[in-house]
């Protein structure tokens, strides 16, 4: 048995009063989790306290809490870690309500508010085309390894919580809702793919509003990886659907692409125009990119005076070696030059075989 000191932030708003911290110690061992150490401190000491659970076991996703300033579920950590893990580098495990999602009391935040609201956008269920079959559907089992991924989430919040783009845009749809829309568009019984990629990627708040950021991979309990299944909703926007978004977004994505094969590192200046006017010389006379110029030039600016960039850096292509530059293109030729494009989930798992350097391989808890 060893003592640890949870900080837990306490609100209650109907009381008018300021959120604050309270201190408990508890005597539990360290394999304990921190839901268990939330309701020792509970049932001993402060019947006050509000936290959400059911489970305890990472099966109903309703303990998402923040632990020393991460989304993570509290009866999947162990207070031992946590107190490792502490920001102060005192042992102290601070835990907090998740992020992005209005509190009701504590540690209880509101999920319908935010995540509920989020999952319903992007119609959650089937939508099969014509009549269904006299029995079951068929599906083959290969074609339902690409959804296993999004299909094990547990609706916890934990990469909501975490999600940058949605602390800067409320509107942004959001991790657990594009990963949900991914286990539908991944589905080969559902009807509407084309339909439903349309309205995520036409949506300014949708497919192409993740700064790709990482936290909801990190944040995520479970693996999803909530990032990665916006990567599979775009690829399959752009290439299978070649939906070109009035937010730029896929085009965006393409300059990055080609900008990368033709350098070897992104060339920043020249970002914009191609995004805009494509690989051509002619591209840098697009007026859409000359509009977004003019409303970028404060940023550009700013940059310039802290020496972030400096005008010769940004108005030249970065300088690999050559050798290291037709590595590159070897890989871009690689890939571009596959008849299919595989998608990989942490379902997937096996040794890579003699003589198969091509085939990727990947690992349980991992993704592509
Ligand atoms: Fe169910 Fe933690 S209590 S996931």
């Amino acid at each position: 048995m060893s003592e640890f000191t949870l900080k837990i932030r306490r609100y209650l708003p109907e009381s008018g009063e300021a959120a604050y911290w309270q201190d408990y110690r508890v005597d539990l061992d360290g394999h304990r989790s921190v839901l268990e150490g939330i309701l020792t401190a509970k049932a001993d000491q402060d019947g006050t306290i509000g936290i959400r659970c059911s489970c305890r076991a990472a099966i109903c996703g309703s303990c998402g809490v923040r632990i020393n300033g991460r989304a993570a579920l509290a009866c999947k950590t162990h207070l031992d870690e946590a107190a490792e893990g502490s920001q102060a580098g005192d042992g102290e495990i601070v835990v907090e309500p998740m992020g992005n999602m209005p509190v009701i009391k504590d540690l209880i935040v509101d999920m319908d508010a935010v995540h509920w609201k989020k999952i319903q956008r992007v119609t959650p269920w089937l939508l099969p085309d014509g009549p269904p079959p006299e029995r079951e559907y068929v599906v083959p089992h290969e074609a339902m390894v690409d959804v296993t991924q999004s299909m094990a989430c547990i609706q916890c919040g934990a990469c909501v919580s975490d999600c940058l783009s949605m602390e800067v845009d409320p509107e942004f749809v959001g991790p657990a809702a594009l990963a949900k829309a991914y286990r539908f568009v991944g589905d080969p019984r559902d009807g509407q793919h084309e339909e439903r990629l349309h309205d995520l990627a036409e949506d300014p708040a949708g497919l192409y509003d993740c700064t790709h950021c990482f936290n909801c991979i990190e944040a995520c309990p479970k693996g999803v990886a909530p990032m990665n299944q916006i990567m599979r909703l775009r690829r399959a926007a752009g290439d299978d659907y070649e939906i070109d978004d009035r937010n730029n977004g896929n085009r965006h994505e393409r300059a990055f692409t080609s900008l990368v094969r033709d350098n070897g590192l992104l060339w920043e200046a020249e970002l914009l125009p191609r995004s805009y006017g494509g690989d051509s010389f002619f591209g840098k006379f697009a007026p859409a990119a000359g509009l977004e110029l003019a409303d970028s030039l404060p940023s550009i600016t700013r940059a310039l005076l802290r020496r972030k960039v400096t005008p010769m850096g940004a108005l030249r292509p970065h300088k690999i070696p050559k050798e290291d530059l037709a590595q590159i293109k070897h890989i871009f030729d690689k890939i571009d030059g596959r008849d299919e494009r595989f998608e990989l989930n942490l379902y997937i798992a096996g040794e890579e075989l003699e003589g198969d350097a091509d085939i990727p391989v990947e690992t349980e808890g991992s993704s592509a």
